[in-house]
């Protein structure tokens, strides 16, 4: 299953998703293979991963096979392809010639090797996003509890549904139970009868810590309540396939 992490909004947790989530289904005994398809290559640096070539760049500029990009990380069953500054680049190129099957088609040839493969989307709904949105057979969209973040969520199930993909369900992270807001926002979330995931990821700084330590949660902290949430989250994953 080909799951893309999407959400235009910036610092809503997809890469923090991506990795943990990964990183949980990875512990649980699947093959999972990420795609950094964000020219920040945040996902990259947070398993400590280099952008040296060949990277997703090379691999849509047709320099290199998939099989040449994929990289093992230090997590059994995880598997990663990294990213690189250059592949904003490959925005502009894009842009002049659409092309918004390019992430479908190279992954495509390993598509039966990983139970799971994850794309993390820039914060942006541009060409890379399209085509994470297209290679996806469904999507994942984390959000944050502010009184900002449903507003462009509109937009971004117009696109879901032009590419044909489906919304998996909408992941609500960096949750505070103290808050009135965090709350009102799963109210509402919860009364839009949009798909919602059941797990709600806590507000902690051990993913701040972790990203320091360029390692998963669930390896800086196994047994703190964000791993713990991610592993839940893992869960109904599985129960989606
Ligand atoms: N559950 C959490 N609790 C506290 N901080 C978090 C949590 N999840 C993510 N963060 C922090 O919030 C910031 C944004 O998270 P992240 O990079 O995952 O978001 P993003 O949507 O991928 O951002 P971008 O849009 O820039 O790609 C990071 O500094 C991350 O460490
Ligand atoms: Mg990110």
């Amino acid at each position: 299953m080909i799951i893309a992490l999407a959400n235009q909004k910036g610092g809503v947790g997809k890469t923090t998703t991506a990795l943990n989530l990964a990183a949980a289904l990875a512990e649980s005994g699947r093959s999972v293979l990420l795609i950094d398809a964000d020219p920040q290559a945040n996902l990259s640096a947070g398993l400590n991963i280099s952008s040296e070539a060949p990277t997703v760049y090379d691999l849509l500029t047709e320099d290199a096979r998939i099989s040449e990009t994929i990289r093992q990380t230090p997590y059994e069953g995880l598997h990663i392809v990294p990213s690189v500054l250059d592949l904003a680049a490959m925005e502009l190129s894009l842009a002049k010639a659409p092309d918004t099957e390019c992430l479908l088609r190279v992954l495509k040839p390993v598509k039966d090797d990983f139970d799971y493969i994850m794309i993390d989307c820039p914060p942006y709904l541009g060409q890379l996003t399209v085509a994470a949105l297209r290679a996806g057979d469904g999507v994942l969209v984390p959000m944050v509890p502010s009184v900002w973040a449903i507003a462009g969520l509109g937009k971004l199930l117009e696109a879901i549904e032009t590419t044909g993909s489906r919304l998996l369900g909408v992941v609500l992270t960096q949750y505070d139970r103290r808050t009135a807001v965090s709350a009102d926002m799963w109210n509402n979330l919860v009364k839009a009868e949009l798909p919602l995931f059941r797990t709600r990821i806590p507000k902690r700084v051990a993913a701040e810590y972790a990203a320091i330590a360029r390692v998963p949660v669930l390896a800086y902290e196994p047994d703190g309540a964000l791993a713990r949430a991610y592993r839940r989250l893992a869960k109904e994953v599985e129960e989606l396939a």
